[in-house]
């Protein structure tokens, strides 16, 4: 029952598919349905609020006559440290050259050889990959794609974008007026953040695509929204998840206590940028990685990294390209350069700061190539999946890719077999019948802001079985604070989102602490060897 002091919601609107998220995968997925179904995309806050657009490396594809597909996989697999499964690895390679022809089709300028436009794609290079496969929009790739995915979707007139929703949980048979305990999935109950109101949105299918978990941490390279939101409520809904423990720290975040989260691309050391102890003045990475150096994977210099600032006292690295021309430097990094010079850093003359901070999220909801979740009517893609792509480790720029690759097989599923979903049963409205206005916001603020320090000093970059059971005790004392907290206030996207950064925080934790080995991004001091056999971590609702 609602409240009667609320006007009464505006109808929902009816849709064949719904799509939750409107990044890279989200965008992609509405623009292969819309010429067949009708499509409602719904987004927290803005449209461009999500990693997408922050995205700045580019994408990697096998475009140059000398690489081969086969090297692509090897390097990803390598970076994966042999969790991922090969079949989706040379799926999503494979695709690579179809999806940026598509992206090109829709405009997105990437970066050629000869001027304006012309020549082929420059390709750049980044950690872990042994070809120069990375194309891109200058040091803003993320900008341009979403802009461009945004644009084809304003103009088709069978989607229709839905910003300002908080999702807060997918409809199941649970929700059907005649209750059934079926997991299907039929849409999603979302919180309209203008009108306060809860509408409950229906459809045959549903697409999760809303991104990754790393606000989980205290230091992030991700938009405010990363907070875990579908891969919670597939949980909640019972869909099982995978390989959560292993989150990526990007190596070279920004040092500065005004700016935080900014990232530095991995393509400055992919154009031959140097990390160097600032105390030492010496190019470290030769003790750690002599063969790769700078360009090693991400969680190998990301280690290297951590370390050098645990043995020096140091507050950070140097990242350093003032080697190269001034030039060359401001064509690459257009867009790095100037936010550093507006906070005094000129990248052509001197070293930057840098320290590593969470990047990507590895493990998700676990999906098949068909971008099928294991709830009937549920697909997902993008960074909230764990597709079996990135294994240990995400290889730098794949997962652009992935969203793309993903974003269209869950569509052609969908599509393939649309005669089989059924439309939607009569669903209950969300019950607000026994909360009321919350009068003690600041348990929201205390919550939010203890679970990403814990996050930071007992489940980062390298792990002890005792740390992970300190922060598995603190997420128990949470549990019930913040479960009884939504029990008894109305929904807000702060109160959504922080049940859903408890909810990634116990899954990552749960998932660390079943990890007795160090593989890819999970390095813990109790368990130094790894396992003959890669086996992936599946959680199971
Ligand atoms: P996102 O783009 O994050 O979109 C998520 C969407 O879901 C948003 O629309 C959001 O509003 C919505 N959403 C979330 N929760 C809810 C909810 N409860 N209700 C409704 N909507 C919701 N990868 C590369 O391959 N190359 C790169 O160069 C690169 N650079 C990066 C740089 C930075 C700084 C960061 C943070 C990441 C970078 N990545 C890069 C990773 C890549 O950007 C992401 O993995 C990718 O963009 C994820 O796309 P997505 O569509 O899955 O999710
Ligand atoms: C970067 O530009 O360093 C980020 C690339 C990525 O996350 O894939």
């Amino acid at each position: 029952m609602e409240t009667p002091s609320r006007a009464a919601p505006p109808a929902t609107p009816a849709f064949d598919v719904l799509v939750i998220g409107s990044g890279a995968a989200g965008l992609t997925a509405a623009l292969a349905l819309a010429d067949k179904v009708k499509v409602g995309v719904l987004a927290k806050g803005g449209l461009a609020t999500g990693s997408t657009a922050w995205a700045q490396g580019g994408i990697a594809a096998v475009l140059d006559a000398g690489d081969t597909f086969e090297q692509h996989v090897h390097d990803t697999m390598v970076a994966g440290a042999g969790l991922n499964r090969r079949e989706t690895v040379e799926f999503v390679i494979e695709r690579a050259p179809h999806a940026i022809d598509r992206l090109i089709e829709l405009g997105v300028p990437f970066n050629t050889d000869g001027p304006e436009g012309t020549g082929a794609l420059h390709l750049t290079r980044e950690g872990g990959h042994s070809h120069r496969r990375i194309v891109h929009v200058a040091d803003a790739t993320g900008w341009a794609v979403q802009q461009a995915l945004l644009k084809a979707a304003e103009a088709h007139p069978n989607i229709t974008l839905l910003p300002g929703r908080s999702c807060i949980d997918l409809i199941t048979g649970r929700h059907e007026m005649r209750y059934s305990g079926s997991g299907r999935v039929w849409g999603v109950y979302a919180l309209d953040e203008e009108s306060g109101h809860v509408e409950a949105f229906t459809a045959r299918a549903t697409v999760l695509a809303t991104g990754g978990a790393g606000r989980v941490y205290q230091f992030s390279t991700a938009p405010r929204g990363a907070t875990g939101d579908g891969i919670a409520m597939a949980w909640r809904a019972g869909a099982r998840v995978s390989n959560m423990e292993m989150m990526q720290f990007h190596p070279t975040c920004l040092y500065n206590l005004e700016v935080k989260n900014f990232l530095i691309t991995e393509a400055v050391r992919g154009e031959g940028g140097h990390l160097i102890n600032p105390r030492t003045g010496k190019r470290f990475m030769t003790f750690y990685d002599p063969e790769r150096l700078e360009l090693a994977p991400r969680d190998v210099v990301a280690r290297a990294i951590d370390s050098e600032i645990k043995r020096f006292g140091l507050d950070y690295v140097h990242l350093d390209i003032s080697h190269q021309p001034a030039e060359f430097v401001k064509e690459h990094f257009p867009n790095i350069h100037e936010k550093l010079m507006g906070l005094g850093i000129d990248m052509t003359r001197e070293p930057i700061p840098v320290v590593p901070a969470q990047h990507y999220t590895c493990g998700g909801v676990l999906i098949d190539l068909a971008g099928r979740t294991d709830l009937p009517g549920l697909y997902a893609a993008g960074e909230c999946t764990e597709s079996g792509l990135h294994g240990a480790n995400r290889l730098a720029s794949n997962s652009l890719l992935e969203c793309f690759v993903f974003g269209e097989a869950a569509a052609a599923d969908i599509l393939a077999n649309w005669d089989s979903f059924t439309p939607p049963p009569p669903v209950r409205s969300w019950d607000e019948s026994r909360v009321t206005d919350s009068d003690e916001e600041v348990v929201i603020k205390q919550n939010w802001t203890e679970i990403r320090r814990f996050m930071w000093n007992y489940v980062g970059i390298v792990r002890t079985t005792k740390r992970l059971e300190r922060a598995h005790h603190r997420i128990q004392m949470l549990n019930g604070e913040i479960e009884e907290y939504y029990r008894h206030f109305r929904v807000s996207t702060d109160l959504i989102e922080l049940r859903n950064l408890l909810q990634s925080a116990e899954l990552i934790v749960s998932s660390a602490l079943r990890r007795h080995e160090s593989r890819g991004l999970h390095y813990t001091l109790d368990y130094p060897g790894i396992d003959a056999e890669p086996m992936d971590t599946v959680l199971v609702p």
